[in-house]
């Protein structure tokens, strides 16, 4: 290994020791530094590998050769106005999918199948089976069919229920009814009983969970009413819309994992409101244990002159 070879780790957020410890055991004979007791001589650093690191760290060291995002979502680095201009590969891995299509699933069969009506009537000791619609008669729609949104979207429709899909650029997807960009927006929106977002942030996309788009949903459709699932990013949510959505029945129900501040505030009125689920920002978790060796992979694949998978397009911005 060259002296010029060494793997730099900045983690905020995340416990960096997993990763340290990950990238020591599978990268031997590679020199591991870690953000911020251990970083060492900054020329001799030529990979980073970070989660949300902070702005202008990665611009100190000269001879960086890429980053690597350690979470999908790379809004927190093309935030950094001083990213090398190097390439900037995410996380993609069957590990992390797996995980967001678990928790997909999850939400939308806990709101198909009436799950907190029946907790409350458990609270009751109420014995009542509620009337129940099959899948089929209900329209999820998926909002991004990228990486973690196509696999959802294939899982939904395995389940039985009718899947639209939305993204920038035009798709053909067996068994989904795929819709792309702002003027096919409101098709999609209109047949949606159930939206799952899973857009990434970019300019394009900030605030687009809003009052004009939540009204666009579908209320009167087999579930009775219109459901908000987030796991994209917080910033694509305008908390305020959907808490007036909420309460005048726009929406029957929010589940959310990201929010504009993390941790959620504890006087956010999301974590009390009757009708919202709130998570930690855990859908799917980057785990070290799967992950590490994904990335050792693009580095070799990098150090070997091939082209590396999963390089974000900048000027997309994801
Ligand atoms: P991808 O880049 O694979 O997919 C993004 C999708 O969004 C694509 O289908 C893309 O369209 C679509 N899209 C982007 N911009 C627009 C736009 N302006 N209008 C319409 N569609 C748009 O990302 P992933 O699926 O891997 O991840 C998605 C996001 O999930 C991440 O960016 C991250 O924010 C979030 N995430 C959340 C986690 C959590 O635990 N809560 C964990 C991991 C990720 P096109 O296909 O045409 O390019
Ligand atoms: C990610 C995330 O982007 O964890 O991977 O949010």
């Amino acid at each position: 290994m060259t002296a010029s070879s060494a793997i730099l780790l900045a983690i905020t957020g995340w416990d960096p020791q997993e990763w340290d410890a990950r990238f020591r055991a599978l990268a031997t004979g590679r020199d591991i530094r870690l953000w911020p007791d251990r970083i060492g001589d900054p020329d001799n650093i030529a990979y980073a590998c970070v989660w949300k690191p902070p702005h202008r760290l990665l611009a100190q060291f000269p001879k960086l050769r890429a980053i690597f995002s350690l979470g999908a979502g790379v809004d927190a680095l093309t935030a950094d106005l001083s990213l090398p201009p190097v390439p900037l590969v995410r996380i993609v891995d069957p590990d992390l999918t797996m995980r967001m299509t678990e928790y997909v699933v999850l939400q939308v069969l806990m709101v198909h199948r009436q799950q907190r009506r029946y907790d409350a009537q458990q609270r009751e000791r109420i014995w009542r089976e509620l009337p129940q619609p099959a899948a089929h008669e209900v329209v999820v729609g998926v909002m991004g069919l990228g990486v973690l949104g196509a696999a959802a979207a294939a899982a939904l429709a395995r389940l039985g229920f009718r899947v639209a899909g939305w993204s920038r650029a035009a798709k053909l997807i067996d068994g989904i009814e795929t819709y792309c960009g702002p003027n096919q927006l409101d098709a999609f929106l209109t047949r949606s009983e159930i939206l799952v977002c899973l857009l990434p942030h970019t300019p394009a996309t900030e605030g687009i969970l809003n009052s004009a788009v939540l009204h666009r949903l579908k209320r009167d459709g087999a579930l009775g009413g219109a459901y908000l699932i987030n796991a994209g990013r917080g910033s694509l949510q305008v908390e305020a819309d959907i808490l007036a959505a909420l309460d005048d029945g726009t929406l029957a129900g929010a589940t959310l994992d990201v929010f504009a501040t993390e941790p959620l505030p504890v006087d956010s009125p999301l974590w009390t409101h009757p009708n919202v689920t709130v998570t930690p920002h855990a859908a799917a978790a980057s785990v070290p244990d799967a992950l590490v060796e994904n990335v050792l992979r693009q580095i070799a694949r990098f150090e070997r002159g091939e082209a590396m998978e999963n390089v974000v397009n900048l000027a997309a911005g994801y």
